[in-house]
């Protein structure tokens, strides 16, 4: 993909470990692991194998032991010899779980591995050691595209949060242009949620109150989205930064031609501006279509597994689960 310099500066400023910090008394406790050039270079090859410090025999004990009965991909051993070893890296990633309570939600600079989701046999990206990590950033496009974004391999991190279980309905994503909020969506769009009716005023204060307390002034760019939880009623947590670019942020209940457009009149006296339109499903009108499932299981990645490392009965079990998933989907949809 062609990044243009404004382009590649937004995505600078919306990197998870470039804004943590300033903001991190309203974020979940993270920590950012720099990926050194030979990790970096192997979570860039499209061939699956493990590195060697996951067949250890603590290495892989929660999601694991996933597709299938072996304990690794392969029980082939010339591919064992050949499977890379970062030793120190993996120390350092088996601290943070520790440090983090012993699970933790993962992303790369910007994304998290949600398209790989599958390849766990609990269908979670909550890591609990080794191999979770790594099995779901090998398997995921989202975080390689990531990767790719930039070349210098000091830029490239994995960020490792406190695992939180997270309602769908408390989570919001907001957009930001000219450094005021003009528009607030549920992220679970386009799910009725009873609640936001009801507590429409107080959904709104509590963001504006962040915003304008904590991210307004400070933000480095003018134009920008965030992501938040609302917890609970004055308690609203920060989540993520992304471009205001219809390139990387899906604007979920708004469209990218209102928010760019003339429609929205932004004011710069301060008693007038930061007064979003929170636009959320006023109405229950039935289950809805969730974009959020529609990561399935990749069919270049069945070829690419066939090719290499699995076996026939683990390519089996594999589309079993996402036939299961499939079905899971389109019985939503009905
Ligand atoms: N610490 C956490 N523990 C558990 N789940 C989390 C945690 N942080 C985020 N999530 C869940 O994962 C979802 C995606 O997280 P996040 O927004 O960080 O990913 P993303 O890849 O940037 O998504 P998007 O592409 O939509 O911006 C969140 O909406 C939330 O439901
Ligand atoms: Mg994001």
């Amino acid at each position: 993909m062609l990044i243009q310099q404004k382009e590649l500066s937004d995505l600078i400023n919306c990197s998870y470990h470039n804004w943590y910090d300033d903001y991190k008394k309203n974020c979940i406790k993270s920590f950012s692991l720099e990926i050194p050039a030979d990790v970096l270079n192997y979570l860039k090859q499209d061939y699956f194998v493990l590195p060697k410090e996951c067949n250890l025999s603590d290495a892989c004990s929660s999601n694991t032991q996933k597709i299938g009965e072996t304990s690794s991909f392969s029980d082939d051993e010339a591919e064992e010899e050949s499977a890379p070893e970062f030793r120190e890296f993996s120390d350092k990633i088996t601290k943070i779980i520790d440090k983090l309570g012993g699970s933790a939600f993962i992303k790369t600079n910007w994304h998290s591995p949600k398209d790989s989701v599958w390849i766990t046999a609990g269908q979670t990206l909550r890591v609990k050691d080794l191999c979770d990590v790594y099995q779901l950033l090998k398997a995921s496009s989202i975080c390689k595209e990531d990767l790719n974004h930039v070349s210098e391999s000091n830029f490239c991190h994995i960020i490792f949060k406190k695992w939180k279980d997270v309602h769908p309905g408390t989570e919001f994503r907001c957009f930001v242009r000219n450094r005021n909020l003009i528009g607030i969506s549920p992220r679970d769009w386009p799910q009725y949620h009873e609640h936001f009716k009801a507590q429409k005023r107080d959904i709104i204060k509590d963001i504006v109150s962040l915003f304008k307390e904590k991210i307004k002034d400070k933000f480095p760019i003018d134009n920008y989205c965030f992501d938040v939880i609302r917890e609970t009623k004055d308690h609203v947590i920060l989540i993520d930064f992304s471009p205001f670019n219809e390139k990387y942020t899906a604007p979920l209940a708004f469209d990218w031609n209102f928010l760019l457009g003339d429609e929205i009149i932004i004011e710069n006296d301060d008693e007038e501006s930061d007064n979003p339109e929170f636009r959320y499903l006023d109405k229950d009108v039935g289950i809805q279509p969730n974009p959020r499932n529609n990561y399935g299981f990749p069919q270049e990645m069945i070829e690419m597994f066939k090719s290499s490392t699995l076996s026939d009965d683990q390519i089996e079990e594999l589309n079993r689960i996402t036939l299961e998933q499939t079905e899971a989907g389109s019985s939503q949809e009905n």
